[in-house]
């Protein structure tokens, strides 16, 4: 058998089709109807996914962990520091042995390339739990979350205010997959990648002011100041940053059925002000849930 069986990935969104992640988003919430009313749906038996995580992480893990157990499957879980990956053993050794054992891999960890690398060397999937350059797991439950309290998202405007980080990136590729404009406020220094930016030029704008940003919008978004393995740079961000959180009189400023979302965890009184994560126009409780209904699809789609 060949090392590199093609497969499918989802190491961002642009790896799934547009009628492919729409379709995705509407199993999710049936997946969602069928766990509330305890309806029991177990495909996945006997099948196991492998979790690899570089970077500490609490809804990636447990989504993933609890979702794959209500599949029927099993998920287990490597911190990358216990394995032999830790000891310096090539990610591609380790893709080429792992996907001969388990039906899934998910990996969280600092570079991208890194898990191109390992996709490219595995005869299974490999889900992207995080990496530096994009999260689009959190995008698929962000997504579901809208389309459940306001409906399509097509033709929207969202802003994205604060750093132009992982985050951010795979707001872009959603704005392209899910045809929405993105405004995108973040201080100078701060952009995201101007090649990703480049890829939605047509649908995505760079601006200083986030007041400017939020003006009208139906979704307002923001994450930390400061994401894992940028510890160091805390004062300097901090100060960058003065200016960009996002509380009420900001939510003001979008239109009255506006949303706020966050893909926690959250800093509050850093880049979202505290009430406003329990405030009504918050979804930020049902974004985190979603990531276990949105997942489950996922893997459903992936290996079911
Ligand atoms: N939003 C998110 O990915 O959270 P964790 O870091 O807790 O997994
Ligand atoms: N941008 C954050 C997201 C955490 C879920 C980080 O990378 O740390």
């Amino acid at each position: 058998m060949s090392e590199t069986v093609a497969v499918r990935h989802f190491l961002s969104l642009l790896d799934l089709e547009p009628t492919e992640l729409r379709a995705l988003i509407r199993r999710a919430s049936e997946l969602k109807r069928m766990h509330r009313a305890g309806t029991p749906h177990a495909p996945l038996r006997g099948k196991v996914l492998a979790m690899i995580f570089a970077k500490s992480s609490t809804r990636t893990r447990v989504s993933f962990e609890a979702g794959m157990a209500q599949l029927g499957g099993a998920a287990m879980f490597l911190s990358s520091g216990d394995t032999q990956l830790g000891r310096g053993e090539p990610i591609e050794d380790t893709a080429r042995v792992l996907s001969r054992m388990v039906d899934c891999v998910m990996i969280r960890t600092f570079d991208h390339t890194d898990i191109e690398t390992f996709a490219a060397h595995s005869r299974v999937p490999v889900i992207n739990g995080l990496t530096d350059r994009c999260h689009p797991c959190q995008l698929l439950a962000d997504m579901q979350t809208y389309f459940e309290h306001r409906g399509d998202i097509a033709g929207k405007t969202v802003a994205w205010v604060g750093d132009g980080n992982n985050m951010c990136h795979s707001y872009i590729n959603a704005a392209r997959q899910f045809d929405f404009t993105l405004r995108i406020a973040c201080p100078e220094g701060y952009d995201p990648d101007a090649a990703i930016v480049a890829t939605a030029a047509d649908r995505c704008t760079i601006l200083r002011d986030p007041r400017q940003a939020v003006d009208g919008v139906d979704l307002v978004v923001t994450d930390t100041w400061i994401s894992m393995g940028q510890e160091e740079e805390k004062a300097r961000r901090e100060k960058a940053f003065a200016g960009y959180r996002v509380d009420h009189a900001m939510m003001r400023l979008a239109a009255p059925d506006a949303l706020f979302q966050h893909c926690l965890p959250a800093y509050r009184g850093k880049e979202v002000d505290g009430e406003l994560l329990d405030a009504p126009d918050s979804v930020v409780w049902d974004e985190a849930e979603n990531r276990m209904h949105a997942q489950k699809a996922l893997l459903e789609f992936l290996i079911g």
